[in-house]
């Protein structure tokens, strides 16, 4: 896959199979987010690798999944990630200048995984005081986000959106994501 093609067929993966992944792979999609834009090259992130099954299933009651998919599309014991990164902000707070460093590594660490065909899901909504405890992690640290990753159980799709932002699940159980069309928010030579 070249890299266009990873990045437009890409889509947040909420349901996983039940291979695991390589210690070596993890290695490589934390190294991609190593090495990510940052400003004024600080380098202010730091990555938690979590694989083990028993702390696998202690970060899955940490998440929210799917918020627009009602019940939520949470997966289950027989789908859930088989492996999460914790990504961290070595600073007191969460600056938008922080926040677009850890973007940035989100996404290099999300196209790695895809380039190679897992699946992964950015989740804000993590309970970060439960996870800091349960993970050791230093009070000088704060949590962006989590990377949940597994292989892929289902196939979402994205669509030109219509009239709304919000994903929905079709009669099959796939996933449709509305895309806001190219035209709509392109301006040339000005706004
Ligand atoms: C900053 C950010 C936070 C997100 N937080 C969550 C989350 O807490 N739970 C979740 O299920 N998905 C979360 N997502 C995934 C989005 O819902 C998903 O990217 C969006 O629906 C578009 O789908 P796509 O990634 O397939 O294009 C988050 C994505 C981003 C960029």
């Amino acid at each position: 896959m070249d890299i266009y093609q990873t990045l437009t067929t890409r889509r947040t993966i909420r349901l996983f199979d039940s291979r695991p992944i390589d210690k070596e792979i993890m290695e490589q999609i934390v190294n991609a987010g190593r090495l990510a834009p940052s400003a004024g090259n600080r380098q202010i992130l730091e990555f938690v690798i979590v694989q083990e099954p028993e702390n696998c299933k202690r970060m899955l009651e940490q998440l929210k999944w799917a918020a627009y998919v009602q019940p939520r599309r949470t997966p289950g014991p027989e789908q859930s990630p088989k492996a999460y990164v914790i990504v961290l902000i070595r600073d007191r707070e969460i600056t938008w200048i922080n926040a677009a460093d850890a973007g940035a590594a989100m996404e290099n660490m999300i196209l790695t995984a895809w380039s190679q065909d897992i699946g992964s899901c950015w989740l804000a909504s993590v309970d970060r005081d439960n996870v800091k405890k349960l993970f050791a992690i230093p009070d000088e640290y704060q949590i962006f986000g989590v990377l949940a990753l597994g292989y892929p159980a289902e196939q979402p799709v994205a669509e030109e959106m219509k009239d709304s932002i919000q994903y929905w699940l079709d009669d099959e159980n796939r996933l449709h994501v509305p895309k806001r069309p190219l035209q709509k928010i392109t301006h040339y030579e000005g706004f």
